[in-house]
């Protein structure tokens, strides 16, 4: 259980401020405000943790964070809070943890040839506590709402950032409130939910609908938002950078890949890298590219239309995003058409010199099959990262033998009936072109169907060698 301490919210504000990133505003608010998006210009908060201005020691934060890795204190044993020096809470931080974090980062030989690299990695993030990314963010976000005794942390969600949520409020004792877009939501993430004891409401809408009424709710005084708006959820998902530049012996790999829904993880991820360049732990970014699904893809679109003097940054970034306003894809994770985080993330990706491309529900299958080939079981919204960089590697955005990482989100059992559809040949896509029609067959490539085998000795043998 996580211990109040109104000292704690005191002292916080001293280890950093909440600001505006709108280039003409820039107000910074104490971090003991609950606010999500800046009071004077509507404009997006990050927190800004002075590590500018820091005076530490490269060298010894290494050292620092490789020794904790070895103690058996909750605080160092969590993948977050194993970084505290460079997260906006003071000590004695009420921290509430599942030990999130201290995921693997594995070689991946099948994918890295079907990509057309000579070597690729995947994070998997999908081997966190409740099973997704969404874990190292949520320990930050609901340690703060404890510290600002929140009676309700809500979010809305396509299924992980709930299943997340429910889970650490529930270590924290609190009631976790969870707006779902009713019917869209995989079974196995719904049932997390439940289990973890959350208020689940479905809405007769879709993410964007749930994201809206989230900010309407949200001014309520006794809730706290635990969306990605949230600047403290983006604190505590930028150490997966951290972990993974550790695990690469601090050595920059050439590009970090990751799915795009509603852009908070290549928020996180991209704040974390520049943290990491100006604490001198790192010699310098690498490129972020950010990958949505055809169907649920206005960043794509976005990035599209940029002029060259905005890849120079020599002329400002857009103001305004068309949002997609029937999502589809059979990725429900990346089901989004307004993502509410995708200035930052946008940011992210253009000061890194990214990309940010759409792939197709074909594309999108295959990838998987082929993560799932190395031994790595991820969902579908993951598998876009596979996806994607094959693409960046056929049209020389990537060459082939330059070091990438690609960031797995979910687990494979996050949803288990798009994987036997697959490799059955009944996954269909709803394409949505006329209304009520046109279900399209999605083919796979890389089916591996089960056969049904007489039992006897000899039978089975027969089914091995003709499938060896
Ligand atoms: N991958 C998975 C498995 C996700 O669940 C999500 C987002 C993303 C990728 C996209 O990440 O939003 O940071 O760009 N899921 C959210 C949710 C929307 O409610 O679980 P993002």
């Amino acid at each position: 259980m996580p211990q109040k301490s109104a000292k704690t919210v005191e002292t916080a504000a001293e280890k950093g401020v909440q600001r505006c990133i709108a280039a003409d505003c820039g107000a910074s608010y104490p971090l003991t405000e609950r606010i999500y998006l800046c009071p004077r210009c509507g404009g997006t908060l990050e927190i800004d943790c002075h590590l500018a201005a820091s005076s530490r020691n490269p060298a010894e934060l290494r050292k620092t964070w490789a020794a904790r890795a070895g103690s058996r204190e909750a605080i160092d044993v969590s993948g977050v809070w194993r970084y505290r020096e460079v997260l906006p809470f003071d000590e004695p931080i009420p921290f509430v943890t599942l030990f999130e974090g201290n995921t693997p980062l594995y070689q991946a030989a099948r994918s890295a040839s079907y990509c057309g690299l000579d070597n690729l990695r995947l994070k998997h993030q999908g081997c966190n506590p409740t099973g997704s990314f969404k874990d190292t963010g949520m320990s930050a976000a609901v340690t703060q709402a404890v510290a600002l005794g929140s009676q309700t942390i809500i979010c809305a969600s396509t299924g992980n950032t709930a299943a997340s949520l429910a889970a650490y409020a529930a270590r924290a004792g609190v009631q976790a409130g969870i707006l779902l877009p009713h019917g869209q939501i995989t079974p196995a993430k719904l049932a997390q939910s439940m289990d973890y004891g959350a208020a689940v409401c479905e809405i007769d809408g879709n993410f964007d609908d749930c994201m809206r009424l989230v900010q309407e709710l949200g001014a309520d005084p006794s809730i706290y938002v635990a969306n990605s708006i949230n600047p403290f959820r983006i604190e505590g998902q930028k150490t997966v950078a951290y972990e993974m530049m550790e695990q690469c012996n601090w050595e920059t790999p050439d590009h970090v890949v990751v799915p795009g829904g509603n852009l908070g993880n290549a928020t996180a991820l991209g704040k974390g890298f520049e943290e990491l360049l100006t604490l001198g732990l790192i010699k310098r970014l690498p490129s972020l590219s950010v990958i949505q699904a055809e169907g649920a893809a206005p960043l794509a679109h976005l990035f599209a239309q940029l002029i060259p003097a905005q890849f120079a940054g020599e002329a400002p970034l857009p103001r305004t995003m068309a949002p997609v306003e029937n999502p589809r894809t059979l990725a429900t994770a990346i089901k989004i058409g307004a993502p509410v985080s995708w200035k930052k993330g946008l940011r992210s990706v253009m000061r890194s010199g990214g990309r940010i491309i759409a792939v197709s529900e074909q594309e999108i299958a295959d990838a998987k099959a082929m993560i799932g080939r190395d031994g790595v079981g991820c969902e579908p919204a993951s598998a876009t990262t596979v996806a994607g960089i094959k693409k960046l590697v056929a049209s020389g955005h990537i060459g082939p033998e330059e070091s990438v990482v690609a960031v797995l989100t979910g687990h494979v059992l996050k949803d288990p009936d798009y994987v036997s559809h697959y490799h059955r040949g009944t996954l269909a896509f709803d394409s949505g072109a006329k209304a009520g029609a046109s279900q399209q067959p999605i083919a796979g490539a890389f089916a591996n169907v089960p056969e049904r085998v007489a039992a006897t000795k000899s039978a089975i043998l027969a089914s091995f060698e003709r499938r060896r």
